[in-house]
């Protein structure tokens, strides 16, 4: 038996004890279709729709890129001659993954290597992943789900918002498919190789041997997976569609697309029920389409038209969301039943007065994001997402690109709630069969959010953006973005060749960057719209005021950027002068990991964010927050703790959107100055350790005073986190920051003391950072140093209710405490 190949095995008929496929019984479609009169008995529905998380349970495992013994067989065995047979160790529902470790999603292995002190590695943020690092760039992930014997006969879906990267999926052994951008979302449906009534096993092999972008990427599950049940007639993912005009008269015509599949033998009469209900919850319009009837295995759209009176349209302001509930009736009962959140307002860029929401100029005050977050990698809890637009929001900012990737919903779903205005870019340019059916896949998914109002089809593309080719790919996937949304431009984040190929596509043309031509431009090109899609880059780390190359930190005074780049006060008070231009998009809000310019190793994340990879502002912030918000600012550094530099001069900046401010130096005036619009103002002073202090005023009345005190030595550690009210869901999260201070309560402005946290009750660390581009401590752990008197940890919550306090020590200080509640909440409905 032992000289047997595996083909004799099967051949014998042996097979069944290799236990990867599991028959079942034949299934209703195997039934002729019959001509189902109208009225007939529905279609076997089972329960309505159930949408299930799938991120808890599972197990995961490094793969080798090179080297199939250390990657489960992969590639060793004929996977893809026999179906049911696909990653046929671990598919085996008697595989043993003892060893390998449990993890919950969103996953991220990528955060969790070492540093590596490898040139190559630059972008990646001197993490080993790529084709030089075979045995930590495969990720294995399995998941073992029961699914009741009552599931059979509807119909099963897996949805993946997102899996970096090239993964193939297996379920019970048989190949799912292959989805290549780790960015792209993708479903399969697995009625047909689901076992009911018994365990599944769900296999997933990524390869993050290539990369997608030029900075960190990270790698694995790191988005939700969802399970999804349906009846054979039912709305398909992203199925229903709703765009909005709004007229005059104190009306909106709303026209409702839906899409509706029948993947049964039966060929039921069938229709639409769409009621729309207002941002408190009351219906306020409906309309229910003629019955059809929908022939087996067929599938058709259904168009409405509804009016809402007096409409409730979404701003920044007043973002308010109204809620489309689709109902599937087919032989008269109800089938099927989801819900599309959606808003209603107008967007429109003009090439004189820029971007208009609901006909009212809005000046686009963005910033470009990547994905990453300080102890998390690119694997971020939802309520993280909200966090940092709430950062965002509180710096005066109303605009994000998605740079330079489709994001994960959850991101937009908090720019809908909170009132935050979208480009968003899909990852591949390019109208192949792959660039256009992801960028297919992001028009159906973000069609429905309020806040998206562009698409952009690219980023710097300088091998094609001023060519013919590339005016033919654009025009490509411009006739796929007006037959999936009509209601929104397409613009390219370009950075040269302004005038040429994309440039004759566009609808809005993207300037990355402040350019010398940008007037002759408008002036050649007086109907195109225009927008800096990407502007700054401006360099600094936060608490740092001298340039320290060794070290790897760069002043945060605004005054350091790269040859392509500018600081945040000549690319704002540039845009800012110029109607024409809608506003632009600033590299970057948050640091992120990768392209540490202008450094290298030790220098592992960038330095282009307006706040740091934890979310705490450096001082450009308040750059932003003067000029996009709408209050009184003043802000003023440096800190005032400079032992050994009595005496010597020292740059005291104040950014404040006040008319004056007069500057005292231990009680002393240094003088008044104007402030310019736009600008900031500065003095230079000796220093001595003591107050500095500004006082702002308009029309000659002090409005705010702000003050740096030398602190004391560091003596404490005080805990705060931003919410202390959170969901014991099991997903939810609290930042928790810790200070560094001194007795009276100062900021330690350049302490470095090292935290060690303790959580008790019920919530856990899953991350823990500092904002410093330099540091090669680990993300995950319970210890972490300050970084200029600041860190954080990361806290989320079980499904526990009750209090837990998060406890930090350092030697010598006294020790810190919060205290969170976490309150009963019901978890999202999961798979079991
Ligand atoms: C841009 C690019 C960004 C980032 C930035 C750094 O050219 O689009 O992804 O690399 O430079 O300044």
């Amino acid at each position: 038996m032992q000289d047997w190949t595996r083909r004799d095995v099967v051949k014998t008929g042996l097979a069944a004890s290799l236990g990867a496929l599991v028959l079942r019984p034949g299934r209703a479609d195997a039934a002729p279709a019959g001509d189902a009169a109208e009225g007939a008995a529905a279609p076997a529905a089972g329960p309505g729709r159930e949408r299930l998380l799938l991120d808890f349970g599972w197990r995961f495992h490094l793969g080798h890129a090179d080297d199939p013994a250390r990657d489960f067989g992969y590639g060793q065995e004929e996977e893809f001659a026999k179906t049911g047979d696909f990653m046929r160790g671990p598919s085996r529902p008697d595989f043993d993954d003892g060893a390998w470790t449990a993890v919950d999603l969103p996953h991220d292995w990528v955060v969790e290597l070492p540093f590596q002190n490898d040139p190559a590695l630059y972008g990646q943020g001197f993490k080993p992943i790529g084709r030089d690092y075979p045995a930590t760039s495969i990720g294995w992930y399995r998941r073992v789900f029961d699914l009741p014997a009552a599931d059979d006969g509807r119909r099963l879906s897996l949805e993946f918002d997102g899996v970096y990267r090239d993964c193939v999926v297996a379920l019970n052994g048989v190949f799912l498919g292959r989805n290549l951008s780790g960015y792209a979302p993708f479903s399969f449906d697995i009625s047909d190789f689901a076992t009911y009534g018994g365990k599944n096993v769900l296999l997933v092999r990524a390869d993050a041997t290539e990369h997608e972008g030029w900075f960190y990427e990270g790698a694995g599950i790191y988005r939700h997976v969802w399970l999804v049940k349906a009846a054979p007639v039912h709305v398909p993912q992203w199925g229903t569609c709703v765009t909005s005009e709004v007229r005059g008269g104190g009306a909106a015509a709303l026209t409702i697309a839906t899409q509706v599949e029948n993947e049964g033998s039966e060929a039921p009469v069938c229709r639409v029920r769409s009621t729309i209900s207002d941002p408190s919850g009351r219906v306020v319009a409906g309309a229910v389409t003629p019955p059809v009837r929908l022939a087996a295995f067929s599938g058709r759209e259904f168009t409405q038209q509804v009016s809402v009176a007096h409409p409730a349209l979404w701003s920044l302001e007043t973002p308010r969301l109204y809620t489309l509930t689709t109902v599937v009736e087919a032989a008269g009962a109800e089938v099927d039943r989801c819900e599309t959140p959606f808003g209603i307002r107008t967007v429109h860029f003009d090439a004189d007065r820029g971007f208009l929401l609901n006909g009212e100029r809005v000046e686009l005050k963005g910033t470009c994001n990547h994905q990453d977050h300080a102890g998390v990698g690119s694997a971020l809890p939802d309520r993280l997402q909200a966090y940092r637009v709430e950062r965002l929001k509180a710096m005066g900012s109303n605009a994000y690109r998605t740079s330079h990737n489709p994001p994960t919903p959850e991101l937009l779903d908090a720019c809908d709630r909170l009132g935050m205005l979208v480009l968003d870019e899909t990852r591949m340019m390019s109208s192949s069969d792959e660039g256009m059916t992801e960028f297919g896949r992001l028009l159906r998914r973000d069609r429905n959010h309020p806040s998206v109002i562009a698409w952009s089809i690219g980023n710097e593309e300088w091998l094609v953006q001023g060519t013919e080719r590339g005016a033919l790919i654009a025009a490509a996937m411009k006739r796929l973005a007006r037959r999936l949304d009509p209601s929104r431009p397409i613009t390219e984040a370009m950075n040269g060749d302004w005038g040429k190929g994309l440039t004759n596509v566009v609808d809005v043309q993207g300037f990355n960057y402040v350019h010398a031509d940008m007037d002759e431009f408008h002036r050649s090109h007086p109907g195109l719209p225009c927008m800096g899609t990407e502007t700054a880059s401006t360099v600094s780390t936060r608490g740092i005021y001298a340039n320290d190359p060794v070290r790897g930190y760069v002043s945060a005074y605004d005054v350091n950027f790269p040859p392509w780049a500018a600081t945040a006060e000549h690319w704002w008070s540039y845009y800012d002068a110029r109607a024409w231009l809608a506003g632009g998009f600033a590299w970057t809000g948050f640091d992120y990991r990768g392209e540490p310019t202008p450094y290298k190793w030790p220098c592992i994340s960038s330095h282009f964010g307006i706040l740091d990879t934890c979310g705490f502002p450096k001082d450009n912030f308040y750059y932003y927050q003067a000029w996009w918000g709408s209050r009184p600012v003043l802000h003023l550094f440096p800190h005032w703790n400079w032992p050994g530099q009595e005496g010597q001069d020292i740059e005291v900046w104040c950014h404040s959107n006040l008319e004056r401010v007069e500057l005292f130096v231990n009680g002393a005036s240094a003088g008044s100055q104007e402030v310019h619009k736009d600008g900031h103002v500065m003095w230079k002073v000796p220093y001595a350790p003591g107050t500095i202090e500004a006082r702002g005023s308009r029309g000659g009345a002090v409005v705010l005073t702000a003050k740096r005190e030398t602190a004391g030595p560091a003596a404490k550690l005080v805990l705060e986190a931003d919410r202390s009210d959170i969901a014991a869901d099991g997903e939810d999260v609290a930042v928790v920051t810790v200070r560094v201070e001194d007795a009276d309560g100062r900021l330690a402005p350049v302490a470095d003391d090292e935290a060690t946290f303790q959580v008790t009750g019920p919530g856990r660390i899953i991350g823990v950072g500092n904002g410093d581009p330099s540091s090669h401590e680990a993300d995950k752990g319970t210890v972490r140093r300050a970084f200029n008197g600041l860190c954080v940890a990361i806290v989320q919550a079980t499904r526990t209710a009750g209090e837990l306090r998060v406890r930090a020590t350092a030697p010598g200080l006294a020790a810190g405490e919060v205290a969170i509640q976490c309150r009963p909440a019901t978890p999202r409905p999961a798979a079991g």
